[in-house]
């Protein structure tokens, strides 16, 4: 983390989980801390129909809620899915873009990623990028190339002045939902590397601005050691998110 030069942010992503009444419980049960919280900027990343819900309980707090997806059209013919105006309409501040599960599962490309980084800062959202390798990526030792190439591909066409709305979260694919988590030294070195690609982008100054996350099996006991790390500014967070102690154990850990 740098405090000076940028953001700490503690994110959680739900993933498909917690119905609309657990997701009230669980804000108004983070409220106190996210007071507290004047280290970092808390997000909850909540499925689509828990919006509503979620923006409403989190009023007045300090906590934003963010979206998992988006199109990257405004509007039009698309079946089933939602545009980046609506999500900012419904009172959404931030989108998780290019999550490794919707690449798996959904046929998302560094292209289609770009795309919606591209809605989401039009309409006014900030985006999260999740970059990462696999397993067999790491075992080849290409990571850096692979993480290299994703950041500078979703990043195509994203101007100066918008780059500071840009979050970007280094997920290792081996260590999502697995209990595996990246050494320390491991996640510092590639959230280097993503910054060294913006600072090749947009400048030294600019690339100081834009906080970068680590995500994959961060919990209770490995949240200081990898935010410790002075580029890692935050995480990106899924099993630990879903228990409020857990999840309020991470930020506490971001002000270690
Ligand atoms: P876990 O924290 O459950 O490994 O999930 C990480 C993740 O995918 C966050 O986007």
């Amino acid at each position: 983390m740098n405090l000076k030069y940028r953001k700490t942010i503690i994110a959680g992503n739900w993933k498909m989980h917690l119905n609309a009444d657990e997701a009230k419980k669980f804000i108004l049960r983070l409220k106190p801390k996210a007071v507290q919280a004047r280290w970092c900027d808390v997000v909850l990343c909540v499925p689509f129909l828990q919006i509503p819900a979620a923006v409403k309980a989190a009023k007045g707090t300090r906590i934003a809620i963010g979206a998992q997806n988006c199109h990257y059209e405004p509007k039009g013919a698309y079946t089933g899915e939602i545009s980046c105006e609506m999500l900012a309409e419904a009172g959404v501040k931030y989108v998780i873009i290019g999550h490794s599960e919707r690449r798996r599962d959904n046929n998302e490309t560094d292209t289609t990623v770009n795309k919606k980084v591209l809605a989401a800062l039009q309409a006014g959202l900030k985006p999260i990028i999740c970059v990462g390798e696999s397993l067999e990526m790491r075992d080849n030792d290409v990571t850096l190339d692979v993480v290299r190439m994703q950041v500078k591909t979703a990043l195509r066409g994203v101007m100066h002045d918008q780059i500071r709305r840009v979050t970007i979260a280094y997920e290792p694919i081996w260590a999502i939902g697995t209990g595996y988590t990246a050494t320390a030294e491991q996640a510092g070195e590639v959230c280097e590397a993503i910054r060294e690609v913006v600072r090749q982008l947009y400048g030294a100054r600019l690339a100081r601005a834009v906080s970068i996350l680590y995500g994959g099996s961060m919990n209770t006991a490995n949240a200081a050691e990898l935010l410790a790390q002075p580029d890692v500014d935050g995480g990106l967070i899924g099993g630990a998110s879903l228990k409020t102690e857990s999840f309020e154990d991470i930020i506490e850990a971001a002000n270690q």
